[in-house]
């Protein structure tokens, strides 16, 4: 079995750790204060080629593969947990589903500019009675000769306040449960697309988030992605992919929290010592170094079957619910390790114990990944 990196991903893996060091390290505390969506740093972000990442370059892409994703994805998160999402976001939850069904009209339109990093994509699946359970769409879409007019409430929508364009999921025939669920492809700036005010949340706060309603929303029959009825498996084939970067921002976080809980205790003196001296915070750093590497391990895993091609359902499902209950066990200890500090707002410790917490919530919970593990297990 071959677990080295190859030298194209060593590089991008540097030339991300150097960028997020530079860009994103520095800013991203004031950022999370300010509640400002960092525009510039996102456009620097794209302009080194991760808008698509593993988007085939005849699409706009680099090119590159999923695991090339998600090492980006974790040192993009390591400077800013907020950009790690904003980038996930639009790699995994809106250029991957193009590339899987867009047509070539699509792909030119909705693809290409997004994957090149001109435009940015969200994806339209959570109302507000379908989180974990996704197939509870009430958003409806009813064919009108060349449009679908579509009505109803999306919400708690990544990009949303921020995004051009949005992958979304509508029900076209309530009475066929999941077989009734169609996707789409629409312009946020489209006539009846309505973005409330960005979501006030606990931590990633430079990562915008808002409900929309859909006002007799048309959307040509041209944008429906796929055919009628598939709009569920698109969904959950496309979550297989997305809970990948999830797994890598809760890595990106996790190793933040770590190394400077590390450093911290090489300073930090208690009873005429650094406290890195003491065992009890030499286990601590071990188990987190130890659990931060189990999650990567799992996370490269699930993206080089996504690279060959393989069903990964179970294997993202896994790397999701390791990396992200690590994260927090990660964080929780750095906290504990910088004492009083880590409580302060001072540090940028708190904003890492906050940031983590989300990635055992979206992209389904840890709850929703026992499901699919189990089932897989199980079947
Ligand atoms: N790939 C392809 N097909 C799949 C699939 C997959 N991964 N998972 C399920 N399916 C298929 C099944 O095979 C089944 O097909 P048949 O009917 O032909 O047999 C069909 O879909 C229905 O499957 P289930 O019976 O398993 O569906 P369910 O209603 O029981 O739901 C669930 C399963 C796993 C709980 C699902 O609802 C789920 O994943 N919930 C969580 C939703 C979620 O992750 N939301 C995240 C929103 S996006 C977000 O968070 C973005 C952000 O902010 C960053």
């Amino acid at each position: 079995m071959q677990i080295d990196l190859t030298d194209e991903q060593r590089l991008l893996q540097d030339t991300c750790r150097d960028f997020a060091a530079r860009e994103l390290t520095p800013n991203a505390k004031r950022w999370d204060r300010e509640h400002k969506f960092p525009q510039e740093a996102v456009k620097k972000a794209f302009e080194l080629g991760l808008g698509g990442v593993a988007v085939p370059e005849e699409f706009g892409g680099a090119g590159m593969d999923n695991v090339s994703y998600a090492l980006a994805i974790e040192e993009i998160s390591r400077g800013c947990a907020s950009v790690g999402v904003t980038l996930s976001v639009n790699n995994s939850l809106y250029c991957d589903p193009l590339v899987k069904y867009g047509t070539a009209e699509q792909k030119e339109r909705f693809l290409k500019p997004f994957a090149r990093g001109e435009k940015l994509g969200c994806f339209g699946l959570t109302e507000p009675q379908a989180g974990s359970d996704a197939a509870e769409q009430r958003t409806v879409a009813t064919r009108k000769g060349d449009v679908y007019v579509v009505n109803g409430t999306k919400n708690w929508i990544t990009n949303g306040p921020v995004a051009d364009a949005m992958v979304v999921f509508t029900m076209t025939d309530l009475s066929k449960g999941t077989k009734g669920i169609t996707a789409f492809v629409v312009e946020t700036a489209a006539p009846g697309f309505l973005r409330q005010k960005a979501d006030e949340k606990l931590g990633i706060c430079a990562s915008p988030s808002c409900t929309i309603f859909f006002e007799n929303l048309e959307i040509p029959a041209s944008q429906r992605l796929g055919q009628e009825g598939d709009g569920f498996k698109i969904a959950m084939g496309t979550l297989d992919g997305g809970r990948i970067g999830i797994a890598a921002q809760a890595i990106g976080i996790g190793r933040a929290a770590f190394e400077e809980a590390r450093d911290y205790s090489k300073v930090r003196q208690t009873f005429g010592v650094p406290i890195a001296q003491h065992q009890a915070i030499q286990f601590m750093l071990a188990d987190m170094a130890t659990e931060l590497d189990a999650a990567r391990l799992l996370t490269l895993r699930a993206a080089s079957m996504k690279d060959r091609g393989v069903r990964h359902s179970r294997e993202s499902a896994m790397a999701k619910l390791y990396a992200s209950e690590a994260a927090n066990r990660v964080a929780d200890k750095a906290l504990q390790i910088h004492g009083g500090m880590g409580y302060s707002k001072e540090l940028d410790i708190e904003r890492h114990f906050r940031d983590a917490r989300i990635t055992e919530i979206y992209e389904g919970t840890s709850e929703i990944q026992r499901i699919v593990i189990s089932s897989a297990l199980l079947k």
